[in-house]
């Protein structure tokens, strides 16, 4: 077995071997400049970097990856820095989703095929972590993840704000008329302060605060601005440590197991974060022998409660967050929910890690006894329109609404709903619940986040700020309403949502955790066998495998050849 001591490390079988590639090999690394008395007998690090100008949220990362080089020479490492492609959240097209998987396979392949002791990987915007883990814990060498940290809260005309939660509730209001398009231009320039991914409790503060609870990064990871010196100095810890996990052969196998899933479940209930973490949770666990499903997110959901004020659902932003003490607190204060024996990337165990941690404002990171809600906030439903699940961020929706009964409002795709939302003669009232289908995995394709439909424009008027929205697409982490999304099996792969109709009645019931279309099951069954006849698109390529192999959302949409064994 490999201990990681200096004669048993993994990246001297590319070096000594009597062929001709082991000298090429080495004349290769002295072609770098690397002198032999460098590089021998130490260990190789990887610095995996998601980094690119189209992806403005990991725009700062090479100067992070030169931080965590200075790190690893100082422990007596070798850091080499690579390219794997860039999610950029804003800039692809359809979704960056569709390519979470490209990015998780690069990830690994780069990490297999090459020379390398450890890695160091370096992401931050909402698919750039799920995809570097994912594709980490496939390769299974000693990893540590550095996130870019969040961009610096925004301020605009006296308010604080959050991208891109309020760039929604300002586009809402320019829709309204309640601002004008000079208001609106202004605001753009506002938004994006400084480097870093957003800045509310969205998909990647949330996943940067779950890979501390899974003990996948250093403490202090999630919160410290990207424009803090202090995440530039735990860039560089992250390089000296991740040579003595090398020495320790502290890899993802063993550092994770139900109990860290459990930590981070717990975590992201804790913390009201983004419904993608589901996805991306499930899909990174699906990489493991361990097993976890929808319904293990609900159980941890009713015993977890919610302590985390953060936009979207609540008034701070990822700063205040940092400031209050960061993950270390909000973990410190669950810690009775939690496994402390769990392993973590430091070495010690989560329980060690958080000895110290304080809490510096309770008021964003509340304590046990004055939670903002008693469980978590998030819910996974299950019910005659959901056979397999779909989940509710009922801490961003409206209370009122979390228990209705309306009339379904149908749009086929985002194409129809985008054309026909603010119809003037829409037949649409406050009570009905608007439905998309054709969104999901393979309906998107790439479940792009088209969740929350707009409210139509004629309501919007009548002051109507949210409705019962419905689809098999996911949301942003940074969105909010009563948007119930992941519907699964999606309308696509043949799912009830397939078979509503407008004008069907449909229940929510959150806190019965059932999502129901009021339809008699056979005439369900008779309108399914009409639809699921649909032809796939014509792809090649990449999107070829993605249509041939991508799983369902319970499933964390990963490929089935990915999962493991
Ligand atoms: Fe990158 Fe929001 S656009 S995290």
């Amino acid at each position: 077995m490999k201990t990681g001591k200096r004669q048993d490390l993994r990246s001297r079988e590319w070096f000594d071997t009597p062929e001709l590639y082991g000298w090429t090999r080495q004349a290769a690394l002295q072609g770098l400049g690397l002198d032999p008395s460098v590089y021998r007998d130490r260990p190789l690090i990887g610095i995996c970097n998601t980094w690119s100008e189209l992806t403005h949220c990991n725009a700062h990362l090479r100067t992070l990856a030169q931080r965590v080089k200075e790190g690893v020479w100082q422990a007596g490492g070798v850091p080499f820095e690579f390219p794997v492609i860039s999610l950029g959240e804003f800039n692809m097209r359809p979704t960056s989703m569709l390519f979470r998987n490209l990015l998780s396979m690069d990830v690994e392949e780069c990490i297999r095929a090459n020379p390398l002791d450890g890695v160091v990987l370096l992401g931050g915007c909402d698919k750039t972590t799920p995809g570097l883990l994912m594709g980490a814990v496939s390769a299974d060498l000693p990893a540590i993840l550095v996130t870019g940290g969040p961009q610096l809260t925004a301020h605009w005309r006296g308010q604080e704000l959050g991208s891109c939660t309020d760039c929604r509730r300002f586009e809402v209001e320019l829709r309204a008329g309640r601002i004008d398009p000079e208001d609106w231009q202004d605001l753009q320039g506002a938004m994006i302060r400084s480097p870093g991914h957003c800045m509310t409790m969205g998909t990647a503060s949330t996943l940067a605060t779950l890979a501390e609870a899974l003990g996948l990064a250093l403490p202090g990871n999630a919160a410290f601005p990207a424009a803090d010196s202090r995440r530039t100095r735990l860039a560089h810890r992250a390089g000296r440590q991740i040579v003595r996990l090398v020495e320790l052969d502290l890899k993802p196998s063993r550092l994770l197991s139900a109990g860290s899933f459990d930590n981070a479940i717990r975590t992201l209930h804790a913390i009201g974060g983004s419904t993608n973490a589901i996805v991306h949770l499930l899909a990174v666990a699906g990489r493991t022998n361990i097993p976890l499903s929808l319904k293990r997110f609900d159980e941890l959901s009713q015993t977890t409660p919610m302590l985390l004020d953060l936009k979207p659902a609540g008034r701070f932003l990822m700063e205040d967050f940092a400031y209050a003490g960061g993950a270390p607190a909000l973990l410190g204060e669950i810690a009775s929910l939690l496994d402390p024996d769990q392993p973590t990337v430091t070495g010690r165990s989560l329980g060690e890690n958080l000895r110290g941690a304080r809490n510096d404002n309770p008021e964003v990171i509340r304590t046990m006894d004055r939670p903002l809600e008693a469980s978590g906030g998030l819910a996974v439903l299950h019910g005659s329109l959901a056979p397999d699940g779909c989940i509710i961020k009922h801490s961003a929706a409206t209370p009122e609404l979390l228990r209705h009964q309306g009339r379904a409002i149908v749009f086929e795709d985002h194409h129809e709903l985008m054309e026909g939302i603010d119809d003037p003669d829409l037949d649409v009232g406050p009570e009905d619940v608007l439905v998309l289908r054709g969104a999901g995995p393979l309906g998107g394709p790439g479940m792009p986040e088209w969740g929350l439909l707009p409210i139509p424009r004629k309501l919007l008027r009548r002051g109507v700020q949210d409705m019962v929205r419905i689809s098999d697409s996911r949301i942003s982490g940074t969105a909010r309403g009563t948007v119930v999304v992941h519907v699964c099996p999606e309308s696509e792969a043949g799912g009830p949502l397939a078979a509503v109709r407008t004008g069907d009645q449909i229940r929510l019931n959150v806190p019965a955790r059932r999502l129901d279309l009021l339809v008699e099951p056979r005439e369900i069954e008779r309108r399914l066998e009409r639809v699921r006849s649909r032809v796939r698109p014509e792809a090649r390529g990449y999107r070829r495998l993605y249509f041939e192999h991508v799983l369902q959302a319970d499933q964390g949409c990963d490929f089935d050849f990915l999962r493991a064994e």
